[in-house]
């Protein structure tokens, strides 16, 4: 009886504490990342597949992980991507990891959302380079996509849409919790060091936080580039290139800072190698702060704190082409 009584008494509390702590997390400019809600489980065991194969790219060679490789934070870790035949990219390779929270997708947010993201790189001449026409010829002729596609959209023939709508389920998976910063918004105290949470109120106090905050630390807004002094990288136009307006030149959409210790290089154009240089071009450039070096180290371990649980799962084995499957052509 006794026990009982204690046992009510400490779950009780322990909601209590849990209460206060999501009522502290609520207080902060930064939410913890939750995990995926409600998720199609066989329709992202197709997509995991399909991000993972490379014969939806003409060469045979290329897939969504080649330039999202999900062992290094979902980027490639170059300043720009390499396309087929060798060619190079005009932008930097954004993290696939949490671009579930972006408001849109790209860098100008020409995609609304994942699904029609997914579609972009396979028919884009200078990534994978096929079409939607060659790559639905592919699956098709492969009998354990026709049985699964079938399986999960219970219709005979595959077509582009069922393709793009399994990756983008994929994708809602990529979502990273459980950061030491995360840990401590939810009330674990002792998850930060001293140095970290001093990089954290630099991050508030200097101004950070208006344009990265929320759960992605960022993925909420287009802000320009270059708001005290201009940038002086590789610019491209921005947000201008897709809604016309000459007040949206150079404005982008902010990048997630989770995880951003893994997703080097920096910026757009990728010319920041470190957190360091990226952290000092944002003090001066976006607010008219220099950060000694101190503060400049300081907001870096911060920055570090926000890399979370990353993707884990068994890799996928894809189901072998057939007689009937047209081959790649990499050297064409
Ligand atoms: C050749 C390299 C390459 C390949 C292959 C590639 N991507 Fe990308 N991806 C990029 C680049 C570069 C961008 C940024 C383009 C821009 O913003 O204009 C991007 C952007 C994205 C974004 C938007 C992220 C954000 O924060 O805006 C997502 C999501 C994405 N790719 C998913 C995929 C998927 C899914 C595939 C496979 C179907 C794929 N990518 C294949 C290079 C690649
Ligand atoms: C006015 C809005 C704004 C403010 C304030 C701001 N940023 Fe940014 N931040 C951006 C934009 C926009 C980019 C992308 C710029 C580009 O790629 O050209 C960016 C990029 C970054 C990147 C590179 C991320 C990546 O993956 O490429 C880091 C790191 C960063 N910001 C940190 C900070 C820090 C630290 C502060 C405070 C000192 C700060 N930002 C203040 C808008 C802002």
């Amino acid at each position: 009886m006794k026990r009982t009584v204690l046992s009510a008494a400490i779950l009780l509390l322990s909601g209590m504490a849990l209460q206060g702590a999501a009522q502290a997390a609520s207080d902060e400019p930064i939410q913890p990342i939750k995990p995926p809600a409600s998720i199609n489980v066989g329709m992202v065991e197709l997509g995991k597949k399909l991000y993972f194969d490379p014969r939806l790219s003409k060469s045979g060679i290329m897939s969504c992980n080649t330039c999202h490789n999900l062992s290094m934070g979902g980027t490639d870790n170059i300043p720009t991507s390499v396309g087929d035949h060798w060619q190079q990219g005009p932008i930097n390779a954004p993290t696939v990891l949490n671009s579930s929270l972006n408001l849109a997708q790209f860098w100008d947010g020409r995609a609304a959302d994942l699904k029609a993201q997914a579609g972009g790189p396979i028919a884009n001449p200078g990534e994978m380079a096929f079409t939607h026409t060659l790559a639905v010829n592919v699956l098709q002729s492969i009998p354990g996509y026709v049985r699964e596609f079938k399986m999960v959209f219970g219709k005979d023939k595959i077509d582009i849409d069922q393709v793009t709508l399994a990756i983008a389920e994929f994708e809602k998976t990529l979502v990273t919790p459980n950061s030491r910063f995360d840990q401590w918004l939810l009330g674990k105290k002792d998850a930060l060091s001293k140095d970290e949470l001093e990089g954290y109120a630099l991050f508030k106090d200097s101004g950070c936080v208006a344009c990265h905050n929320g759960e992605a630390v960022g993925g909420n807004s287009f802000q320009k580039m270059g708001i005290v002094e201009p940038y002086k990288g590789k610019m491209s136009d921005g947000r201008a290139a897709v809604t016309g307006k000459d007040e949206d030149r150079f404005n982008f959409k902010v990048p997630t800072l989770r995880n951003v210790e893994m997703t080097y290089p920096y910026f757009h154009d990728g010319a920041a190698n470190t957190l360091t240089e990226a952290v000092d071009v944002m003090g001066r450039l976006q607010l008219g702060k220099k950060f000694t070096k101190d503060e400049n180290a300081k907001v870096v371990a911060f920055l570090k704190t926000l890399t979370g649980d990353q993707p884990n799962f068994t890799m996928p084995i894809l189901p072998p082409s057939s007689d009937a499957t047209p081959r790649p052509t990499p050297f064409k």
